[in-house]
């Protein structure tokens, strides 16, 4: 299937859950106000991709990425690692809660697909 339907509401705030979509694990996180706060305020000079967390976010509640680590695809840990957003266990890439590579060998942040919300509870990825 090229789209999945998600329910929003059934994700808890600071928990992410994991669906499969065209093949791959995809990534919906429910952030906190602490972490779109930490997000929206981090340094893009101090980024190895830098890319501002607005232009990451349709809705900055929700983090919608691939759980393909970019270093060479291993699936990431959520909410682990020293950026507490995603750690990739095979050879130690660290992802804020924005999904951008922070520390570890990965090149790019993780990948964001294109994503529309139908209504606040609902988006379709793809
Ligand atoms: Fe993730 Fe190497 S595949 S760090």
């Amino acid at each position: 299937l090229s789209k999945i339907e998600i329910k929003l509401n059934k994700i808890p705030e600071g928990s992410n859950m994991t669906f499969k979509w065209r093949g791959k694990p995809l990534f919906v996180r429910h952030r906190t106000e602490n972490e779109i706060a930490a997000e929206a305020a981090v340094n893009l000079a101090g980024l190895r991709h830098p890319q501002h967390d607005k232009d990451r976010v349709v809705n900055p509640k929700w983090l919608i990425v691939l759980g393909v680590c970019t270093h060479l695809g291993c699936v990431p840990i959520a909410n682990s690692g020293d950026y507490g957003g995603y750690y990739c266990p095979c050879h130690g890439s660290h992802y804020d809660s924005s999904g951008r590579i922070r520390k570890g060998p990965a090149p790019l942040n993780l990948e964001v697909p294109y994503y529309e919300f139908l209504d606040d509870d609902t988006v379709v990825v793809g």
